[in-house]
């Protein structure tokens, strides 16, 4: 018997900002990637809030996607994917955000990227916000500090579900919505939700007040969506790193379990419609005020999402007594009291790689929630180099996503996990999100473009695109 259905969704994974360029073409307004810079080697970006003649945003251009999609979606479907998650670039349709009336140009976009994958069997699986709400929500409203800005966000949703509501069936809300709870790195909050720190800030209930906009602005999408289109699936979409205890020493167990509530908080709302007991008792011990509005317990109700799309990368340990945090590192998660993990290895931008977390995750959140799941986001951000007959014989990566996907496999003939999917990300090579370098390629299509923005932006499969190709023609059978 197959291990997997016959109608897993294989695929690869991408967002408009990290991709398309094109940054000021055809009507698009400024979003809050686009006054990213590149930073160094696993360090952060500078946001500069406005574009800066005299710095690279390694965003403005992409990969150039915006003018060769259709040389790209072709090589998608020689690889022979089955669906193509990206996001649609809200400034594209709304290139302020705050206009009651969207731009043509933008909208034809997306007809055109829409028609041309669905001629060739690819589905969309579309991500509404990953990363690039427009830089004008961001400055003159506060990004989702205000709630206005989750009308605006609802509004937008709106516009791109009527026009599209025959060509996309998978929709999901926020990109990796928890992931700004991580404030060592103020990326995250600048583009998640538009949002910048200041002082004065009571950063705890800021950072609550800000996730109710958006946990209330996802719920009125999902019941739109739904009114639009019955057929619709609309999904959450989280980060998820899990959190191991150090050892079985009791105190590590809370430890984690407690850190954990940081990974389960979204998507206990999204799910179940409403705040899990331990978020409403911090609410009122920390005296943080999240804006609720009478009406919000219905609009959370009403939201509920269909399944959980998630990305995995990493898994990550606490230990309680641990006094070595391990700053500057996105392998901590942002936690307090991580520590290294003495039993896996790391890539080269220190991230640990944990197949066996990833069976791992599929079970906590499918026996959490009984909903079915979406591997939108796994892969090997590596260093690729050419052989000296032009090939690039990416055995690492094939290794990594080999793992991966096989322990997906174990979790769903194994454990009974329901599972939609699978969309390794960066699936052609793109910017990076967090480093903005071109260097750290998750990709099974090499781009020739560097650092600093040179070289010809040609396209050439890597030996991990014929090995994939092979994996989605025997369904998974064939590793
Ligand atoms: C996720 C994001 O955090 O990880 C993507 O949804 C991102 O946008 C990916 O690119 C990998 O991160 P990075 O920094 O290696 O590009």
């Amino acid at each position: 018997m197959a291990k997997l259905p016959q109608d897993f969704l294989w695929g690869g994974a991408l967002a408009a900002n990290q991709f398309e360029g094109g940054y000021d073409k055809g009507g698009k307004g400024l979003s809050v990637i686009d006054v990213m810079t590149a930073g160094a080697h696993g360090k952060a970006r500078e946001i500069t809030q406005q574009v800066d003649p005299n710095k690279y945003y390694p965003n403005h251009v992409g990969i150039d996607f915006y003018n060769r999609y259709k040389e790209d979606v072709k090589l998608f479907s020689d690889m022979g994917l089955k669906c193509l998650r990206t996001s649609i670039a809200w400034t594209r349709i709304f290139p302020n955000g705050d206009e009651s009336e969207p731009n043509e140009e933008g909208l034809q976009f997306y007809d055109d990227l829409f028609d041309e994958l669905l001629k060739y069997n690819i589905q969309p699986v579309i991500t509404l916000s990953h990363f690039e709400m427009p830089l004008h929500l961001a400055r003159e409203y506060g990004g989702f500090r205000n709630r206005k800005v989750a009308d605006f966000f609802a509004h937008f949703a709106e516009t791109v579900f009527k026009r599209y509501k025959d060509k996309v069936k998978y929709w999901m809300t926020f990109n990796e919505i928890n992931n700004q709870m991580d404030t060592n790195n103020p990326i995250f909050l600048w583009t998640n939700s538009g949002v910048s720190l200041t002082d004065e800030d009571n950063k705890q209930e800021v950072l609550y007040q800000v996730a109710h906009n958006e946990l209330i602005a996802s719920a009125k999408t999902v019941k739109v969506g739904k009114e639009i289109n019955p057929d619709f699936e609309i999904g959450a979409m989280i980060s998820h790193v899990p959190i191991y205890p150090y050892s079985c020493n009791p105190q590590d167990i809370m430890e984690a379990e407690i850190a954990n509530r940081l990974r389960f908080f979204f998507p206990d709302v999204h799910v179940r419609g409403y705040y899990p007991g331990y978020a409403t008792k911090m609410f009122e011990r920390e005296h943080i005020d999240i804006g609720w509005r009478d009406g919000d317990d219905e609009i959370l109700r009403k939201g509920k999402v269909d399944y959980i799309g998630f990305s995995y990368y990493m898994s990550t340990v606490v230990k309680h007594d641990n006094e070595t945090v391990i700053k500057d590192n996105i392998v901590n998660g942002g936690l307090p009291n991580s520590i290294e993990n003495p039993y896996i290895e790391k890539s080269d931008w220190g991230w640990a790689i944990d197949p066996v977390g990833l069976r791992y995750t599929l079970n906590t959140l499918y026996n959490r929630y009984q909903i079915p799941l979406f591997i939108v986001e796994n892969g090997f951000g590596a260093v690729d180099e050419f052989e000296e007959d032009g090939t690039i014989q990416d055995d690492y990566r094939i290794d990594y996503l080999r793992e991966h996907i096989n322990a997906a496999i174990e979790a769903v003939d194994q454990d009974g996990v329901e599972l939609m999917g699978y969309t390794p990300w960066g699936i052609i090579d793109i910017v990076s999100f967090t480093t903005g370098e071109m260097k750290k390629r998750y990709g099974l299509i090499h781009v020739d473009r560097d650092n600093e923005g040179q070289g010809t932006l040609e396209r050439t499969k890597k030996a991990s695109f014929d090995w994939y190709r092979n994996v989605i023609e025997s369904n998974g059978e064939s590793l």
